[in-house]
């Protein structure tokens, strides 16, 4: 039985099965061939197997100001797009008895971990509901078990810390067709190989289970760009410098979001996947926030 949690999963499921097919895409993203070849880490080349440990430091460096960061650099904003985020997915069961898990990857500090519970209690009187956080890194985790110590979701089986790699969840530790929802919000980007990621997921999944993506994406409108474009670059680091005493940190950090895919693109390697995903157009695979500075792209495992 397939869960109707999303509007875009119903709309998904009433369709012919004929179109869904044809909305999968055969071409399939390049694989590096040797250990030698070269990604990006934001604007700089470096060694493909560099990259992890790179995005590790950046991460240790930040976690003890990372919430206080966000909410500077994006003047609270953030928080609308998480909680658009989460409530978009209605996480939580209707049903008594039935359990509802959710796997949030490069969950960091637990944003959209105490948000999925939060909303499954207030909106569906859910308080069984349960949320897997994985995070690379362990000093992102600490803070997240030091903020959840402050709720009364502290102790419970309802969350899990799991220091884990999204390219690599690990079948022992996360077996095929477990979750409902997996969610992963401004983590991808930061992943050196986002096919991985995106087939880990599915593998995760239980067919009808949603994979959603929050992430931050290519503004189209011209004005809103450049105004965006001059924030990134000169306000961030220097809010870096100011408030974290570390400006390379967050000049990756704005370096990175304009190496990420635009919306279409990762709307095809979401779909390329296996994920059926919609229409490729805002509103369908994918729906902006803020024109484009930040986008939730998700896709429905179906089989
Ligand atoms: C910008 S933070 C986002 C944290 C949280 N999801 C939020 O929205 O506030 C990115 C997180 O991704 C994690 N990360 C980076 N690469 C990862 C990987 N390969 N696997 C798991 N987590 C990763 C980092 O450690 C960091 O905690």
């Amino acid at each position: 039985m397939i869960p109707k949690r999303l509007g875009l999963c119903a709309r998904v499921l009433s369709r012919p099965r004929s179109s869904l097919l044809s909305r999968t895409f055969a071409t399939q993203p390049e694989k590096p061939s040797t250990a030698t070849e070269t990604t990006h880490f934001g604007f700089r080349d470096v060694p493909r197997s560099e990259k992890e440990s790179l995005v590790k430091e950046v991460f240790s460096s930040v976690a003890s100001k990372y919430d206080v960061m966000n909410d500077a650099m994006s003047m609270g904003v953030h928080r609308l797009w998480k909680d658009e985020f989460v409530s978009s997915l209605k996480p939580g069961s209707v049903k008594v008895g039935k359990v509802t898990r959710c796997i949030d990857v490069a969950g960091g500090t637990g944003d959209i971990a105490l948000r999925i519970l939060d909303y499954a209690r207030e909106k569906k009187a859910d308080r069984d509901i349960t949320v897997d956080l994985v995070d690379i890194n362990p000093d992102m985790l600490k803070e997240g078990q030091k903020r959840f110590r402050k709720t009364m979701y502290h102790g419970s089986p309802q969350v899990a810390f799991h220091v884990g790699n999204a390219q690599d969840l690990g079948k022992d530790r996360f077996p095929d067709n477990t979750y409902d929802i997996y969610t992963i919000a401004f983590g991808i980007r930061n992943c050196t190989d986002i096919p991985a990621v995106l087939s880990e997921a599915y593998r995760v999944l239980k067919p009808g289970g949603v994979f959603a993506c929050l992430e931050f994406s290519k503004v189209t409108q011209p004005v809103l760009a450049s105004l965006y474009e001059q924030y990134s670059f000169s306000v961030i680091p220097l809010l870096g410098t100011i408030l974290a005493g570390d400006r390379a940190s967050y000049q990756y950090l704005v370096e990175s979001i304009r190496k990420f895919p635009s919306q279409q693109e990762f709307a095809r390697m979401i779909a390329n996947a296996g994920f059926e995903v919609g229409e490729l157009e805002d509103g369908g695979a994918w729906r902006d926030q803020w024109g484009g500075i930040a986008s939730i792209h998700t896709g429905v495992k179906l089989a």
